[in-house]
């Protein structure tokens, strides 16, 4: 155990600690709007059930040892929630979380800084964690497992490491990518946990939230008419509530109606499965100039100009869980579900 953890034991730290203020990271005025969407303690968080009992339990337990939470992954869908959750977390345990990204850390010098500035018990959030340069996730490794790094200075015969001992702290990282995160890392996590697409009834309940903190009514049907229609998640319904809520300002409707909402995404291109018009052009492509498939995500992604990373981190897992398209070992193919919804006939 190092000293500053033993140090962190002590109450009077740890009273001064709790009562610091909050690093809130906020660079725009659509991420303020966000965060005030956001819920702050796990009981508004709305899904995840079973994540939620779970960290109960692993954030009760190290408050009451008075230890940092162990690190904790995230991983799945984007727009689940995975940042909002590391922020509960963080309200929850009465720490300083502070944000950051795998691109974002391009040297071992910038993790460093980093690390140095975190007290004991804080949470580091590492987004898109499975981006991280390798020689900075090779950092990482000490700093996660025994709260040091060992800092390389000078050149040559004369270059001498400097063992560099951190606070004990959590990090958090989130990833839409788990089978991109080398072993080591992977495995110097305590706490592994999959984001789940939301249902329509736990969806709905988070856009009649956002629109209440929108000063906005909605009706119930309207609610739940976005809730189908956003895709399992939180991020989408909130942008969808966003955008509908300027049209009911501009039609000077005081109440969002089933009507309007399903006028409002008529012209926002949302279909009744809550597919765009990227999945479209996707789905159509593959019948159009392939028969139905299969075909290779290098090529789909040329034909329909997006990246190939887009594709599989935004749209395919989706279509696949709705099963509107198939893997098979050649590549993509659209089923019959996909052909019926576009309202063609298979040849
Ligand atoms: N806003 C965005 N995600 C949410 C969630 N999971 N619960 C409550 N409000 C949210």
């Amino acid at each position: 155990m190092t000293d500053s953890f033993n140090e962190w034991t002590n109450e009077e730290q740890l009273t001064d600690h709790l009562n610091d203020e909050r690093i809130v990271a906020s660079t725009s005025i659509e991420d303020d709007e966000q965060l005030t969407l956001r819920p702050q303690y796990l009981n508004e968080y709305i899904g995840q059930t079973s994540l939620k009992e779970a960290l109960t339990v692993y954030i009760t337990a190290a408050k009451q040892r008075k230890e940092a939470l162990d690190h904790a992954l995230f991983y799945g869908p984007p727009g689940l929630g995975k940042t909002t959750l590391a922020f509960v977390i963080g309200n929850e345990l009465g720490v300083n979380v502070r944000t950051t990204s795998g691109p974002a850390i391009e040297k071992t010098g910038d993790l460093i800084a980093i690390l140095s500035e975190l007290q004991a018990g804080d949470i580091l959030f590492v987004d898109e964690i499975h981006r991280l340069p390798r020689q900075v996730e090779e950092v990482l490794y000490s700093a996660m497992e025994d709260f040091y790094v060992d800092i390389v200075a000078g050149t040559g015969a004369s270059a001498q490491s400097i063992h560099y001992p951190l606070p004990p702290f959590t990090l958090i990282g989130a990833t839409t990518r788990a089978g991109h995160l080398s072993a080591p890392l992977r495995d110097r996590f305590g706490i592994i946990e999959r984001m789940n697409y939301y249902t329509h009834e736990e969806l709905q309940i988070i856009v009649k939230r956002s629109a209440t903190v929108f000063n906005s009514l909605i009706d119930d049907q309207a609610a739940l008419e976005i809730a189908i229609r956003s895709r399992g998640t939180p991020r989408i319904a909130n942008r969808l509530m966003k955008r509908i809520r300027d049209f009911s300002q501009v039609a000077k409707e005081d109440m969002i109606s089933l009507q309007l909402a399903r006028q409002s995404l008529r012209l926002l291109g949302v279909d009744q499965a809550g597919l765009d018009e990227v999945d479209r052009r996707m789905l159509l492509a593959m019948i159009e100039f392939y028969q139905g498939g299969p075909v290779g995500l290098r090529t789909l992604a040329a034909n329909i100009s997006e990246e190939q990373e887009t594709i599989e981190d935004m749209y395919e897992p989706y279509l696949l869980q709705q099963g509107f398209i198939r893997r098979t070992p050649r590549g993509r193919v659209v089923t019959d579900k996909a052909y019926s919804h576009l309202n063609i006939k298979r040849n």
